[in-house]
């Protein structure tokens, strides 16, 4: 070998060491959760909004990130124009910001695609990017799914470091869990045994539901939280939506799971609130 291709050798060698001191550098920051289920109204959308405002009252920066073309209900739920949503982010992801939602602070939203087909084809490596950018500028993002397994809500399992899977505690939902969780792992060949468990709506006097035991038996993933129903659910979420937290169960348990899943909130904020 030729000194000259020992020197380029050595100047590619120094480049690949740069490129993955730079990648160690610009590791993702922020904490990314996948709000996942496959069935509708579990709760997902609920669980994303609450848990959002929870970590945003709790000083982290925080992103909700919403996936589902289905319509999503974000837009509804925050009254936000709906023209700035994901597909403009994805097209100039140097600088999604501006189409990102502020609704109070350090708690934002990103819409969910506008138009269906346009999210069905929004690539892996286009969301990858645009995650990539915002997880430097977040401290959690959390992803509100739909209730299919769609490519996009694939993508999203596969970024996330946290899967919180929704379920009410009924024999219809368990099983679709169940069958959600086998095919993901058979033939989509992701892990989810550390995925976590939560019960929404759950009620301890309600002839209709599972036991605990049957529902971790059933869906084989040990149960992590359990929301309350509340019957007030609507109005509780309009308060938070509004930054404000009521004593209702329901906020008080997302305010819980908030801290359970993010220590880093701040110990002082947590002890006022919890
Ligand atoms: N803990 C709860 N107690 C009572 N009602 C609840 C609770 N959580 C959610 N709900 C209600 O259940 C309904 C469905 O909730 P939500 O829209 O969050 O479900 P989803 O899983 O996002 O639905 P989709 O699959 O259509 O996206 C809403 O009316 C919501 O107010
Ligand atoms: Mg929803």
């Amino acid at each position: 070998m030729s000194s000259r291709s020992l020197s380029q050798e050595a100047e590619e060698n120094r480049v690949v060491a740069l490129d993955s001191r730079e990648s160690r550098v610009k590791k993702p920051e922020a904490k990314i959760i996948c709000i996942l289920s496959n069935k509708g109204g579990s709760g997902k959308t609920t669980l994303a909004v609450g848990l959002g405002v929870s970590l945003a009252r709790l000083n982290l920066r925080t992103l909700i990130l919403e996936l589902d073309a289905s319509p999503g209900d974000m837009a509804g739920l925050f009254d936000l124009d709906p023209t700035c949503s994901l597909e403009q982010a994805i097209d100039s992801s140097c600088n999604p910001s501006q189409y990102i939602h502020k609704i109070f602070d350090k708690l934002y939203v990103l819409l969910g695609p506008q138009d269906p087909l346009r999210g069905e084809m929004i690539k892996k490596e286009e969301l990858e990017r645009l995650v990539r950018v915002l997880a430097e500028q977040y401290d959690v993002i959390i992803f509100d799914t739909q209730p299919v397994l769609s490519d996009i809500t694939l993508d999203a399992i596969k970024m996330s470091q946290e899967t919180l899977v929704v379920s009410e505690p009924y024999l219809e939902s368990v099983r679709r869990i169940a069958i959600m969780l086998d095919l993901l792992s058979t033939r989509f060949g992701v892990y989810t045994r550390n995925f976590k468990l939560l019960i929404n709506k759950y009620r301890r006097l309600d002839p209709r539901r599972l036991t605990l035991r049957d529902v971790a038996a059933g869906s084989s993933l040990p149960i992590f939280w359990l929301v309350p129903f509340d019957k007030k659910c609507r109005n509780s979420m309009q308060q938070m939506r509004q930054g404000k937290l009521s004593r209702a169960h329901v906020v008080r348990s997302l305010m819980k799971l908030a801290v359970e899943i993010c220590p880093d909130a701040r110990a002082s904020d947590v002890r006022r609130w919890v």
